[in-house]
């Protein structure tokens, strides 16, 4: 009987070796050495047919042999969760190991074309600065000539703040007023930033990109402010472009005119820009009999747009990472 533990250990060592020790090989040799179908099984079974006083030796010979099995296999068990837990560790530690790769990021596009549009300006001689978003009508309209009460100021589709006098502005151009009180004439700036205006369909957005440019100086003039405003569109787009300016109306500027390019069989609406109103100079304490002064403003996602051929700018703005992925660094 002793010769069942034996074999039994035997057994375990074995599929140990093998490192095929597991709660289901256990199982199994479980089963053989203690089921009911195994050799102990026999033996308690035979028990019966013994004379009474020789059963009880016989019981007590088989409970040790019963117990002797039920601790090798507990043992086994054991074995078993120890040599899995050391595979864990040993792989945890395994320095080797190859690692998992982080997911690559790129930069959004209009960061892309804020970089890009800052150089250009820098290259051609101006400083870049910015200004707030949050301001008061007075730097969004009245110090750039919108007349008190004036429909432009409604069409400009303002979010006005709860706080009394503060809104979101609607362009860019109230960095021009900062600008001008701040710096000494003469001086050229480009100020790129967000800007706000309650419309949202496919080529608007309730929060768009804008970039100013402003020169004062004595001698600038409307020729000048085309050729620069179509040079840095052509520097950007990288390719010379089919443009038309038109004549139009910024209470700012004076004469006027919008900037369209040729996008597809369409025209698209890509900048205003202007000689600087008298008035707009007077206000920011310029002396405008010796200086002049001309301005630009352009929409940067419809400059992305146009460079990126995309047809709908809401995609700039929905964080898909199919799309965003397309706009790796080397772009
Ligand atoms: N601020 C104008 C706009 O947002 C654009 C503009 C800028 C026009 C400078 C003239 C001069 O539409």
């Amino acid at each position: 009987m002793n010769n069942l533990l034996q074999l039994c250990q035997e057994e375990v060592d074995a599929l140990h070796t093998a490192g095929n020790l597991t709660p289901h090989t256990i199982d199994q040799v479980k089963s053989k050495y203690l089921g009911k179908q195994s050799e102990l099984s026999k033996q308690y079974q035979g028990m019966r047919d013994l004379a009474p006083d020789q059963r009880k030796d016989a019981g007590k010979q088989l409970n040790i042999v019963r117990q002797g099995l039920e601790s090798i296999i507990k043992e086994a068990y054991i074995l078993a969760e120890q040599t899995e837990i050391n595979a864990e560790l040993a792989q945890a530690l395994d320095v080797t190991a190859k690692g998992r790769p982080l997911p690559e990021g790129s930069l959004h596009p209009l960061t892309h074309a804020y970089n890009e549009i800052n150089k250009i300006f820098t290259q051609m001689g101006f400083s870049v600065v910015t200004g707030p978003e949050v301001e008061d009508a007075y730097h969004n309209f009245y110090a750039l000539n919108f007349p008190e009460n004036h429909p432009a100021i409604t069409m400009h589709d303002t979010f006005h703040l709860t706080e009394e006098d503060r809104l979101l502005r609607t362009h860019t151009s109230t960095v021009q007023v900062h600008a001008m009180k701040k710096l000494q004439a003469p001086f050229r700036i480009a100020t790129p930033g967000r800007v706000y205006r309650c419309d949202h369909d496919a080529t608007h957005s309730p929060m768009f990109n804008q970039v100013e440019c402003m020169v004062v100086s004595e001698n600038c003039s409307f020729a000048n402010v085309k050729w620069l405003l179509l040079k840095f569109c052509e520097t950007y787009l990288g390719k010379e472009l089919a443009y038309r300016f038109r004549p139009s109306f910024f209470p700012f500027t004076e004469p006027s005119a919008e900037l369209d390019i040729k996008w597809g069989d369409q025209w698209m609406e890509l900048a205003g820009c202007g000689m600087v109103h008298p008035n707009v100079l007077k206000e920011a304490g310029i002396d405008h009999n010796k200086y002049r002064g001309f301005a630009f403003g352009v929409g940067i996602d419809r400059l992305a747009m146009l460079k990126y051929n995309i047809s709908d700018l809401r995609v700039l703005y929905e964080n898909h990472v199919e799309f965003l992925k397309q706009f790796n660094a080397s772009l």
